[in-house]
C-alpha cells in the first residue's frame, strides 16, 4: 500500500530535521503533498528546512525543539494536535555523536548524549502514543544506528545510547501488537550529514576515525531515507540498510565469539586505523 494512502491525512513530525537525515525526509514526504511538522534546536535550521518542503510541495510548520526537554517534545504534540488535529508518525531523528576511551569521558558528556539520544526518543513515543492510541493509527520511526548493534570500541556513549533506542522500540513493537501503531528503528553505518559539527570527544584519532568511516561510507541521507518511507509502508521493524551493517549484524547475532575476536583484532591491532588513514 502506498504510504499516502495508508495515511490519508498525510500529518509528519519530525525532530532534528534541520539538516541531514531530517531534512531529507521532510523533502520526501514534502513531495507527496504531506503536512510536516519541522523541529530542531536551532530555530533558523528548522525554518531553512520549511521553505524547502513549502517549494517542493509540501505544507511545513516549524518549531524549535531540544529533544532533552520534555515540555518541548510534548509541545510538538500539542502543536500537533491544534493544527492538524493529530498526526501520523513521528521520527524520532535528533540525534548527537559522543565517544572516547571510557575512563576519560567525562560524566556530564555521557548526561549529554543520554539525554538527547535516548531520553529524546523516550520523549517523543511517550508523547506521541496517547494520540496515536485515541486515533487507532500512527507510527513510530526511531532513528537509531548501527551503532548500537555492532559496539565499536572507542565509541561508548553513542553505542550505548544507539541500543537503547533498539531495545526501547523492540519493546513497543510486542506492546503494540495486535494494533494499528506501527514501529520502526533504523540502523544505517556512517552516512555524510553534519553529524559531526556537534561531536564530544577524548582524543583527536576518534574524529580522525570518523572521518575515515565516512569517506568510506557506502549509503546517502536519500537511500536511507528511501529505506525509511518503504519500511513504514510495511510497517518493517529493522531498517539496516547499508551492506555493512547487515554483514556485522548478522556475524554478531550467529557467530557472536568470532565476531569480537575479528573485530577485537582489528582495532588493538591498529589495523583499522591503517585501513582509515589514521595516524
Ligand atoms: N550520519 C550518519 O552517519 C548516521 C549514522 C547512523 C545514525 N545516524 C543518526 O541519524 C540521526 C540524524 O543525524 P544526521 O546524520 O542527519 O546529523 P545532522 O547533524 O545533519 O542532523 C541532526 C539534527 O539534529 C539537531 N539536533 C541536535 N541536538 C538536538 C536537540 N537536543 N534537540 C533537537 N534537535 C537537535 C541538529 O541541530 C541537526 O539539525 C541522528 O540520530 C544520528 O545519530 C546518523
Amino acid at each position: 500500500m502506498n504510504i499516502s494512502k495508508k495515511y490519508p491525512n498525510k500529518r509528519v513530525v519530525i525532530t532534528g530535521s534541520g539538516s541531514g537525515l531530517g531534512q531529507t525526509l521532510a523533502l520526501k514526504f514534502a513531495k507527496l503533498g504531506w503536512k510536516v511538522l519541522i523541529s530542531d534546536l536551532f530555530l533558523d535550521r528548522a525554518k531553512e528546512t520549511e521553505k524547502l518542503v513549502n517549494e517542493a510541495g509540501g505544507q511545513g510548520i516549524s518549531a524549535q525543539c531540544d529533544v532533552a526537554k520534555w515540555e518541548d517534545v510534548l509541545n510538538l504534540a500539542q502543536i500537533a494536535e491544534k493544527k492538524w488535529g493529530g498526526a501520523d508518525i513521528i521520527i524520532n531523528n535528533a540525534g548527537v555523536p559522543g565517544v572516547g576511551i571510557m575512563e576519560d569521558i567525562p560524566i556530564k558528556d555521557w548526561q549529554w548524549i543520554i539525554d538527547i539520544n535516548l531520553m529524546g526518543v523516550i520523549y517523543g513515543c511517550k508523547a506521541f502514543l496517547p494520540m496515536f492510541k485515541k486515533q487507532g493509527i500512527g507510527h513510530i520511526v526511531n532513528i537509531a544506528s548501527a551503532a548500537g548493534i555492532v559496539s565499536l570500541a572507542e565509541m561508548g556513549p553513542y553505542n550505548v545510547t544507539k541500543a537503547g533506542v533498539i531495545s526501547l522500540s523492540e519493546t513497543l513493537r510486542m506492546e503494540l501488537a495486535g494494533t494499528k501503531i506501527g514501529v520502526t528503528v533504523v540502523c544505517p553505518t556512517f552516512f555524510k550529514t553534519n553529524l559531526m559539527d556537534q561531536a564530544r570527544y577524548t582524543d583527536e584519532k576518534q574524529l580522525a576515525r570518523a572521518q575515515g568511516f565516512f569517506k568510506f561510507s557506502l549509503g546517502t541521507a536519500n537511500s536511507v531515507s528511501r529505506h525509511i518511507m518503504r519500511s513504514i509502508k510495511r510497517n518493517r521493524l529493522y531498517v539496516v540498510t547499508q551492506i555493512d551493517a547487515k554483514l556485522y549484524w548478522k556475524m554478531k547475532r550467529y557467530i557472536p565469539y568470532i565476531y569480537f575476536k575479528v573485530m577485537g583484532f582489528v582495532y588493538s591491532s591498529g589495523l583499522l586505523d591503517k585501513v582509515l588513514g589514521v595516524k
